[in-house]
């Protein structure tokens, strides 16, 4: 019982969809309307508000963090495990994906699994994020640097922790990210892909 109030709290959580509660907040039109019509950062940024694209990273990305962190964190007081920190990783990322306050149209999940992979140790997250920077400084393609990202996020959790029981979650988490992708692969391959800072019209 558990286990599953902690893995649907973790799935509200990610349902929670900064890119249109910050546009919203911010008085800017809603990210699902323009450019890719994503709901996330590399989106809102096109609006040309940085501001805004920065706070939707950290809330997407928090929202990630914060429901790992609390399993991970307190879950052993309520008899959960690795297991349960798993499940909680894909029901944030899931959320974030298919959120049930946004119709469960939502965003494609690279700042959550930011979050998620801090949460599971910082090593791992910041070995991902590093190669995100990388592949984003030398190609200027925030989804081509999201889709080599989360091909190298599962090897770096292997890698560093051996085939545990967290290990499969990243595995999905990463899979499902790269399929979400799917219409920026086809973009990047066509050439038609916009580069990271052209603004709303260069993305339509
Ligand atoms: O964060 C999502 C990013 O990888 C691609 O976003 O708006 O260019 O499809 P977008």
């Amino acid at each position: 019982m558990q286990m599953l109030i902690a893995t649907v709290a973790a799935y509200l959580i990610g349902s929670i969809s900064f890119a249109v509660i910050v546009s919203a907040a911010m008085g800017l039109a809603d990210p699902r309307s323009y450019g890719s019509k994503n709901p996330g950062a590399t989106n809102v940024l096109r609006s040309g508000n940085k501001i805004a694209a920065i706070l939707t990273l950290l809330g997407d990305a928090f929202k990630g963090w914060l429901a790992v962190w609390l399993v991970a964190r307190f879950g052993a007081r309520y008899g959960l495990d690795d297991t349960a920190v798993a499940l909680a990783a894909i029901a944030v990322f899931l959320g974030h994906l298919y959120p049930i306050f946004f119709k469960f149209k939502g965003g494609k999940g690279v700042a959550t699994a930011a979050g998620v992979l801090l949460a599971i140790h910082p090593v791992l997250g910041l070995a991902t994020a590093l190669t995100w920077l990388i592949i984003a400084f030398f190609f200027r393609y925030s989804s081509f640097a999201a889709i080599v990202a989360a091909v190298f996020a599962p090897l770096f959790d292997v890698f560093l922790f051996g085939a545990n029981r967290i290990a499969w979650a990243v595995f999905a988490m990463s899979a499902l990210l790269v399929w979400r992708h799917r219409g920026n692969i086809t973009k990047l391959i066509a050439g038609t892909e916009s580069r990271i800072g052209e603004k709303k019209a260069a993305a339509q």
